[in-house]
């Protein structure tokens, strides 16, 4: 096949995908990427989008609730914001963390998980949540200081736009971007980068995404968090397997970064220390 051929065939599987009700609003990086990769492996148009398709429900799609209302729940947080009621805005806040498995996931143990994490981080101005999902709905968990700035990243653009309305909503300085993390690490300079149940998921699009990105990202502190039980609910040896990976994948630079272990009902999270900035 020709090189123009190859290439109007991944604009074709790009165009194809952001056409399906799911897949909209995927940052079209991230499916020409994983789409370059599918269609190097497979033996037509029909099974490489396919593929295309099944890596991006692995890597997002799973995860996600059907029933987003957007403009619903900004309404909500508007409305606890200007009552000026913390505890409704904390309750408003669970309620949209229930339609993104990953932070359901996280509800019981919220009250615990950033304070434990963050405990002896202060003064914290500046966060970068890695592949954040709705975990940005958090906020008001997080010992930030004052005026401190959050940075948001994903790959799905709508979801984004509401991040960045809710941050404005709740006066939180900072950008969301839609952006595939595998191609190239955000470059802000930050106090954390929260990188939150993500590992496995860069790396079912490149194996090596993971400590290239663990590497790369300029914060004087990492939060970086697995899960305990898969989607379906079951534990199946998850904590150790991840723990185990965990310590691998960074066996090189252990001298060089200084890691804490927490361990929560429903996560496995690391605190690592990068010597060098
Ligand atoms: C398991 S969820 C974790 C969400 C969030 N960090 C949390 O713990 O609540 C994985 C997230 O990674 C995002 N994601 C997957 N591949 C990505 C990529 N290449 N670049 C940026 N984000 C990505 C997905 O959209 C999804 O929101």
């Amino acid at each position: 096949m020709s090189e123009d051929h190859n290439q109007a065939a991944l604009e074709r599987l790009v165009t194809e995908v952001l056409a399906s009700a799911k897949y909209g609003d995927v940052c079209p990086d991230l499916i020409r990427h994983i789409g370059t990769l599918e269609t190097g492996k497979r033996k037509s148009f029909k099974e490489a989008l396919k593929a295309t398709k099944n890596k991006l429900h692995q890597v997002s799609g799973a995860y996600r609730g059907r029933l987003e209302q957007y403009a619903s729940w900004l309404e909500e947080v508007r409305r606890a914001v200007r009552e000026g009621d913390k505890e409704q805005l904390r309750a408003v806040n669970r309620h949209i963390m229930h339609h993104h498995a990953s932070t359901r996931e996280r509800l019981p143990i919220l009250d615990q998980f950033y304070s434990s994490l963050m405990a002896d981080l202060a003064p914290i101005r500046s966060v970068l949540d890695i592949a954040c999902g709705l975990n940005p709905l958090a906020i008001p968990w997080m010992p930030l200081e004052q005026g401190a700035r959050y940075y948001a990243y994903d790959i799905h653009q709508q979801m984004l736009d509401f991040l960045k309305d809710y941050m404005k909503i709740i006066g939180m300085e900072g950008e969301t971007r839609a952006y595939d993390v595998t191609l190239e690490s955000p470059q802000e300079e930050v106090d954390v980068a929260l990188i939150l149940k993500t590992l496995p998921c860069l790396e079912q699009v490149e194996k090596k995404a993971s400590l290239r990105l663990l590497r790369e990202i300029r914060a004087k502190i990492l939060i970086v968090s697995f899960p305990v039980h898969s989607l379906g609910g079951r534990s199946k040896g998850m904590e150790e397997y991840y723990e185990g990976y965990f310590y691998k994948l960074i066996e090189k630079e252990q001298k060089q970064w200084k890691v804490s272990r927490f361990e929560f009902g429903t996560e496995l999270a690391f605190v690592m220390k990068k010597e060098i900035l």
